[in-house]
């Protein structure tokens, strides 16, 4: 299934969201609507609201909701993305410039707190009280998550478990929001919507695994830049991996160069080092597990056009080149 396939049980619902979503960012400030104008303009891949709708459409038809959930995710979303480039000092998002590459820090963690609000606001001044404990939870796990990241990029002594409570907590907490949101905004039952919720921690898990895979990957334009973790002393699964199977010494250089000599050769030699020790097949194969666990969670709801694109959704989260 293409994308556009994927999108086609809730096609209606994209063409609603895309306009809810802009019309949530108006602003009279000159300079805050310069720049939301470009994210409108320079939209993401919008999977949030896609697994919001999908996860919907397995249960009932999808509602004003459904609608909001929607919005308020991917608001949130594009704040945090917005935070993040300044947190991770990238210049480059969807292919282009970043907020902060253009408009500077200062800028941007203010887009960054504006979006976050627009989108609580718009759920509060709807009454949507569960849709708001289901995403405030995410929200504080992904500041936690990106804490805790911080931390270990300073100490450089992550382990494989702590990079998994790290990415449970910044990425794969949004898409269970995502999914559970979805479910709750039909009205499935509650266990019905923790099965939602856990479905999406999985593919968020896979989909966080996936994109530390760009890292070291040369041949895909990803729209994100190369190395940018190494740059940034953020160790993921491949690097992990190598690490732990080289021997003592050859660990203690690496480590020593991505925290004291982080340069252009570093970073090069880094990537080489990953690629060759086996850690891209070991963190596919981790991706894979995840997948596996998600589609086991869905595969008893009756067959429908939601669920089957629901699942190709799971796959293109994982096979994804941007
Ligand atoms: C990027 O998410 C942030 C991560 C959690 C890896 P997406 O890859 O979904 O970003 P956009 O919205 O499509 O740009
Ligand atoms: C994505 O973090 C998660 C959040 C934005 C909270 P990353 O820093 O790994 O994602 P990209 O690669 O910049 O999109
Ligand atoms: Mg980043
Ligand atoms: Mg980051």
């Amino acid at each position: 299934m293409t994308f556009e396939e994927i999108k086609s049980p809730v096609k209606q619902e994209i063409i609603d969201f895309s306009a809810t979503f802009k019309d949530s960012m108006k602003t009279t400030v000159p300079l805050l609507d310069l720049i939301t104008r470009y994210i409108v303009k320079r939209k993401g891949k919008q999977m949030r609201p896609l697994f919001v709708f999908l996860s919907a459409k397995l249960f009932a038809e999808t509602n004003e909701h459904s609608h909001r959930a929607a919005a308020l995710i991917e608001l949130l979303h594009t704040a945090t993305l917005v935070h993040d480039d300044v947190v991770d000092d990238s210049n480059m998002r969807r292919g282009f410039f970043s907020i902060n590459a253009l408009w500077k820090n200062k800028a941007s963690v203010l887009v960054g707190d504006f979006l976050l609000s627009k989108g609580m606001l718009l759920a509060l001044e709807n009454k949507e009280y569960e849709l708001l404990e289901i995403v405030s939870y995410a929200t504080k796990q992904m500041s936690e998550g990106e804490l805790l990241q911080i931390e270990k990029a300073r100490k450089l002594d992550i382990t494989e478990e702590i990079y998994f409570e790290v990415i449970k907590m910044k990425t794969a907490s949004l898409i269970a929001s995502c999914c559970a949101a979805g479910a709750a905004s039909v009205g499935a039952s509650e266990q019905d919507v923790l099965r939602m919720r856990s479905f999406g921690e999985h593919v968020g898990i896979a989909f966080q695994i996936r994109d530390d895979l760009f890292d070291f990957d040369r041949n895909t334009k990803s729209g994100k830049p190369v190395g940018g973790d190494i740059k940034e002393k953020k160790m993921t699964l491949p690097l992990i991996y190598a690490l732990n199977n080289m021997s003592v010494i050859e660990k203690k250089k690496t480590i020593l160069d991505i925290k004291y000599r982080n340069n252009k050769t570093t970073i090069n030699r880094v990537i080489d080092i990953v690629n060759k020790s086996g850690g891209i097949d070991y963190a596919q194969n981790k991706m894979d597990e995840h997948l596996d666990k998600a589609m086991d969670l869905i595969k008893d709801y009756d067959d429908s056009e939601a669920k089957n694109a629901l699942i190709a959704l799971v796959e293109y989260s994982i096979k994804r080149t941007k």
